[in-house]
């Protein structure tokens, strides 16, 4: 039985007791280091895994990679930043494939288990659930500073903790409180994906920009321009759902960030909100809530 099919994951059921959860990402290098951009690009790959409430147990490498041009050295440290994050997330490498391309592709394709009645996917929201994210946004606009060489170490190495940071201890305190759905943050923006919710669960939504978190570095560059363009495209595709009329240009920008490697967005009941944050919080996780959903037309996400 197939379940879930345009959710983060594709979810098979084996038995009555055991479903495979199954994704596979592949994304530009964003950092200038091999093995940086090799966890980076497993742990945004493994996340869509925990955002289902999964125990990720397998994972193949993608890789497409110049090798006519250049040093095959830096597959090597590619490979071995993923077999470290792999590692850390206990999951075993069970193979891969590469092809050969002009520009330099990573991502993992990685099988999961769960029981099959304890799938969260984006449709289970219900009016009054809680919105919880677990990490700040704005990697896709400091990205965009990296690039242009626009941006200090410190601040890159705080971007890059941040993106390497596995969202297991997320997907682990969801799974124990419980929560009604659940997607990872990333490309589409917190607002791309909360309205993926939305629409999903066939209720609205409603956030308050002043509480969503932000990388502190982030409204700076966002100001001076340097925005991903995925932004604009996000923006653009969901405005007509999105109210947001007293929302200043730079904040909205970093709600419709591109983010590599986000954080989970956790819909949980009103009554379990301050056990979720508690749980986050036991084992490491910062989280803030940053809204709820609200009954009235169907798929609206209010910006506060
Ligand atoms: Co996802
Ligand atoms: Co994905
Ligand atoms: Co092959």
């Amino acid at each position: 039985m197939l379940t879930g099919v345009s959710d983060d994951a594709g979810v098979y059921k084996l038995t009555d007791d055991l479903a495979i959860v199954e994704t596979v990402d592949l994304i530009a290098a964003i950092v200038d280091d091999p093995y940086t951009f090799g966890m980076i690009a497993t742990a945004n790959g493994i996340s869509d895994i925990y955002a289902k409430g999964g125990k990720p147990i397998t994972a193949m490498n993608i890789v497409a990679f110049p090798s006519d041009t250049m040093d095959p050295v830096i597959l090597g440290q590619i490979l071995k930043g993923a077999l470290d994050k792999l590692n850390e997330a206990g999951i075993a490498l069970v193979g891969g494939h590469s092809v050969r391309n002009d520009e330099v592709r990573f991502g993992v394709a990685v099988t999961g288990v769960i029981h099959p009645d304890k799938v969260i996917t984006k449709n289970g929201a219900l009016v009054s659930d809680r919105l919880i994210l677990t990490k700040p946004l704005g990697t896709g606009i400091l990205n965009t500073a990296l690039k242009a060489g626009m941006l200090p170490s410190d601040v890159r190495d705080r971007a890059v903790i941040q993106m390497s940071t596995l969202n297991d201890k997320a997907g682990q305190a969801m799974v124990s409180v419980g929560a009604h759905a659940c997607t990872d943050v990333t490309g589409f923006g917190l607002l791309g994906h909360l309205a993926e919710m939305a629409e999903a669960s066939g209720i609205s939504a409603e956030i308050d920009s002043q509480v969503v978190p932000i990388i502190p570095e982030a409204r700076e560059y966002a100001h001076m321009g340097l925005i991903p363009e995925g932004m604009y495209a996000n923006w653009e595709f969901r405005a007509s759902m999105v109210d947001a009329e007293s929302i200043d240009e730079d904040t909205m920008a970093i709600l419709y960030d591109p983010q590599t490697s986000g954080g989970l967005l956790i819909a949980v009941a009103p009554d379990k909100e301050e056990t979720m944050v508690a749980a986050l919080r036991n084992l490491g996780v910062e989280s803030v809530v940053v809204g709820h959903m609200t009954s009235g037309l169907p798929s609206r996400i209010k910006v506060l």
